[in-house]
């Protein structure tokens, strides 16, 4: 399913080695991932998040915060899917957390399928991959994704940077992409604690170019964190983490509890006849 970022032809997957017709390989790596990201398409020698934000993450979300967005998730997209062979990407996976929770729902659920991840951060796709053993990941980046037009039946993506024009692309002509985005109150105290004057994020308006919207979910829940390193961990992944005044920090590092809200939309877009 992946193709040559050089020339764009089908790479075949053998032993050790993605191949296209032309003869430009790529190394699987010992976690099972491959990188296709080639060397003029990185801004820096490690984009994506880095290995600390990576950890972060998984810690985090292994804390089972929010298992209640993931089984959302599964339960739209399982809604989308067909009993037959589906294959899903995940438009910037991190670490794969979202990915192995969906296979895992939707092989339950006796579904057959076959899910990529691509995330620029090759961190995030070593994780990524040990995680869902059973997906296929790729260092690569959403704005040229290595897949063939109109390949695809769902692009998901969690808080990830979008392109809608390239997921329209690899999306078949009846395909669907599913993004979460945050909501209004999402974090609001963590903000709360970090900031004097804690804003709430703007609702924004979801329409994108190529797509119509076929359903718009709402989560909300509240969270107790119940660990310094929990709480450290959520902040870390967040980008509060960088533009935060050290008063805030500091306030932050002595808590050993924290209740926060969760708040994300979760938006269903149906590709249109274009
Ligand atoms: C907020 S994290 C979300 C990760 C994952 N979806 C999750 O929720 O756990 C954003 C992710 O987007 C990735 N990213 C940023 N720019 C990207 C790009 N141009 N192409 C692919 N991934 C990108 C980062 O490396 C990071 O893993
Ligand atoms: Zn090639």
């Amino acid at each position: 399913m992946f193709c040559c970022p050089n020339c764009k032809q089908p790479l075949t997957r053998l032993e050790h080695v993605y191949r296209c017709e032309n003869g430009h390989c790529f190394d699987i790596a010992s976690g099972g991932y491959v990188n296709l990201l080639l060397a003029n398409q990185k801004s820096s020698k490690n984009p994506g998040d880095n290995p600390t934000m990576i950890g972060a993450r998984t810690y985090f979300l292994n804390s089972g915060s929010y298992s209640c967005l993931s089984d959302h998730l599964n339960h739209t997209i399982d809604s989308l899917c067909s009993a037959n062979s589906s294959v899903i990407l995940d438009a910037g996976c991190g670490e794969g957390y979202y990915a192995q929770r969906l296979y895992q729902q939707l092989t339950n659920l006796g579904k057959s399928v076959q899910i990529f991840g691509i995330d620029l951060s090759k961190n995030g796709v070593k994780s990524a991959s040990k995680r869902c053993s059973s997906g296929y990941f790729a260092v690569a980046s959403l704005f040229d994704l290595p897949f063939a037009d109109n390949t695809i039946d769902l692009v998901y993506n969690v808080f990830s940077p979008l392109c809608p024009t390239e997921f329209f692309r690899v999306l078949k002509p009846d395909g669907y992409f599913v993004a979460v985005y945050p909501a209004a109150r999402h974090l609001f105290g963590l903000k709360e604690v970090l900031y004097e004057n804690p804003y709430e994020n703007a609702e924004k308006s979801f329409e994108l170019d190529g797509f119509q919207i076929t359903d718009k979910k709402r989560v909300s829940y509240t969270m107790d964190l119940s660990s310094q390193q929990t709480i450290y961990s959520l902040y870390t992944m967040t980008p509060y983490f960088y533009k935060t005044p050290l008063s805030g920090a500091e306030r932050l590092a002595k808590l050993e509890y924290l209740q926060t809200e969760a708040d994300f939309w979760i938006i269903t877009y149906e590709k249109t006849a274009g």
